[in-house]
């Protein structure tokens, strides 16, 4: 295997049908997914990577739906979590063949770790186990890598059995959107990777702004979402969409963002609210009664 063909989605946000979306605003996560699974018809794909966000309030009924939608994937397909996949859920739900909640894979030269970037938000139990915190409190925090995730990343990037290292995660690290970065969460990322030469790279999501950017000398690849997107410079809403990778033995990686234009999904301005929101004047849930406000 020279190259190693990758796509990957990421903040799928399915919901229970007839469900609302969270934060009051979304495109219909299903249909865009249905566009999505058309669009990479015909592509020739060793694996596909979810990075997380995987339902739209964590419950039980989404990843029903999530499961099911996977399982029309034509090949096997790995998963890591996000601010909206509650842990228990999470890790139960995706029990069918051939779509893994595995922490690493092996591929030729190639290592791929899964983080888990909502480890350092949860709280630990009576019984010394991690769960996440009590109500809503996860689904709009950002990174945050913790103690024992972020020993579990320093063992599994050395790249024992590899010569290079991939790292699949929900919250990129050092983000070029303020109001998803988080100086700690950074830190954390840049110690980390200080010693880990190994490390080629970053596939991320959570923004919701695809994006291509450079961390510590690496590159960090920005998936769409099926939710919703967004260009801040142009001021535009964008269709739901989808990266792929291409992974070369010797180390080389590359990455291209598709997006699925249709007119289901126009490319309209951005209404005063949402440019608020990426402006750091606004919170999600003031952005989320001014919505329910207008549609009440
Ligand atoms: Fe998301």
């Amino acid at each position: 295997m020279d190259v190693l063909r990758v796509a990957q989605l990421s903040d799928t946000h399915f919901l229970e049908p007839g469900g609302d979306p969270e934060g009051g605003h979304g495109y219909d996560t299903s249909a865009a997914f249905d566009a999505v699974l058309d669009d990479l018809v015909g592509q020739a794909l060793d694996m596909i990577v979810v990075t997380g966000d995987i339902a739209d309030h964590g419950a039980p009924g989404e990843y029903e739906v999530a499961l099911a939608a996977f399982s029309r994937l034509a090949c096997p397909v790995f998963l890591c979590p996000g601010n909206h996949d509650f842990d228990r859920p999470f890790r139960s739900s995706f029990t069918a063949p051939g779509i893994h909640t595995a922490r690493q894979t092996n591929h030729g030269s190639w290592s791929f770790v899964y983080a888990d970037s909502s480890s350092g938000n949860m709280a630990i139990d009576d019984s010394g186990r991690l769960r996440d915190p009590l109500g809503g409190e996860r689904l709009h925090s950002n990174g945050s890598l913790g103690p024992s995730e972020t020993d579990w990343l320093r063992a599994a990037t050395v790249g024992h059995d590899a010569d290079h290292v991939f790292v699949w995660v929900h919250h990129p690290p050092a983000t070029d959107l303020a109001i998803t970065r988080d100086a700690v969460y950074t830190s954390e990322w840049h110690t980390l990777i200080a010693d880990r030469p190994k490390i080629r790279g970053f596939g991320g999501g959570h923004t919701h702004v695809p994006s291509t950017y450079a961390f510590a000398g690496r590159p960090v690849f920005v998936a769409p979402s099926l939710k919703n997107n967004f260009d801040l410079e142009a001021g535009t809403w964008l269709p739901p969409g989808y990266r792929t990778y291409e992974f070369g033995s010797d180390g080389q990686l590359s990455s291209q963002l598709h997006l699925i234009d249709d007119e289901r999904w126009p490319r309209r301005p951005l209404g005063r609210a949402i440019r608020s929101l990426f402006a750091g004047e606004l919170s999600h849930s003031e952005l989320a009664e001014i919505i329910a406000r207008r549609s009440s």
